[in-house]
């Protein structure tokens, strides 16, 4: 049996990248359940591969979090390309100013010498709310740009790790447990098949824009968040996927 004979992490790499059908996958070796420097090297991997794929004029969401602000803290200062726009993948603000979105798509395009917007939205609006907001004219040229994203950096959580800091109910927490939430990523929760079971009303990137981002890369890692990273990657078919050993071993366990 194929499973039993892998051994290096090419093999799980290329395992990996035919079975999620993944355009690309790195591997970072280790695991960062058990050394957290390894999300330094999550985020290493992933600006060099962001910077081998910027272009000019290219318009760059990211989503907030630990694991992208450590992308970001990578990224070198590069001056030659021109006119990238930097923006905040949806709206919401987290708790933590230094990973939200908004503060690192500032970074990055500091970095970079690009330009940025920023959205200033709260979580769980209501439709009402939302709608209001979708007609404001500053809010809606932003929307527009985020709609036309070329690349897409995203991290993805365990739901009820991020449901607890999103601030959410008890009630709705056993909701989501009812519904066997176990992955969040910009927003939406979904099972161990991959199925939404639930959405953030916000504003920015939805689930039908997905396959029209020409590089979406999804990075996450540690063992724990396997059938995390998993059930995403189900429904949102990132094309690059970059995690480390600890979580990749584990999904082909899942597998
Ligand atoms: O809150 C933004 C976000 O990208 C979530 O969508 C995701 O679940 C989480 O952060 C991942 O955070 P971390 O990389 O810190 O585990």
């Amino acid at each position: 049996d194929f499973m039993y004979s892998i051994k290096g992490l090419d093999d799980v790499e290329e395992y990996l990248r035919k079975s999620l059908k993944l355009q690309d996958i790195l591997i970072v070796p280790g695991d960062l359940d058990e050394e957290a420097l390894i999300i330094n090297e999550l985020g290493k991997t992933a600006a060099k591969y962001i910077k081998e794929n910027l272009k000019e004029d290219y318009i760059i969401s990211l989503t907030g979090g630990s694991t992208v602000k450590a992308v970001i803290d990578n990224i070198p200062k590069i001056n030659k390309f021109k006119n990238i726009t930097v923006l905040p993948a949806r709206g919401g603000i987290g708790k933590n100013l230094e990973t939200q979105s908004n503060t690192l798509a500032a970074k990055f395009a500091e970095k970079i010498s690009g330009n940025y917007k920023l959205l200033h939205v709260p979580d769980n609006l209501s439709d009402h709310a939302l709608e209001a907001m979708l007609n404001e004219k500053n809010i809606k040229e932003i929307v527009d740009k985020i709609h036309k994203t070329n690349i897409l950096v995203f991290g993805i959580g365990k739901a009820e790790e991020m449901a607890i800091k999103r601030g959410v109910t008890e009630k709705e927490i056993n909701e989501l447990k009812t519904k066997g939430a176990v992955a969040e990523a910009f927003g939406y929760y979904f099972n161990s098949n991959g199925d939404i079971v639930h959405f953030t009303p916000t504003i920015g990137i939805r689930r039908e824009q997905l396959e029209n981002i020409d590089l979406s890369i999804a990075i996450a890692g540690g063992k724990s968040k396997a059938q995390a990273i998993l059930s995403a990657e189900l429904n949102l078919n990132a094309k690059v996927l970059i995690t480390d050993e600890g979580a990749a071993r584990e999904i082909m366990n899942i597998l």
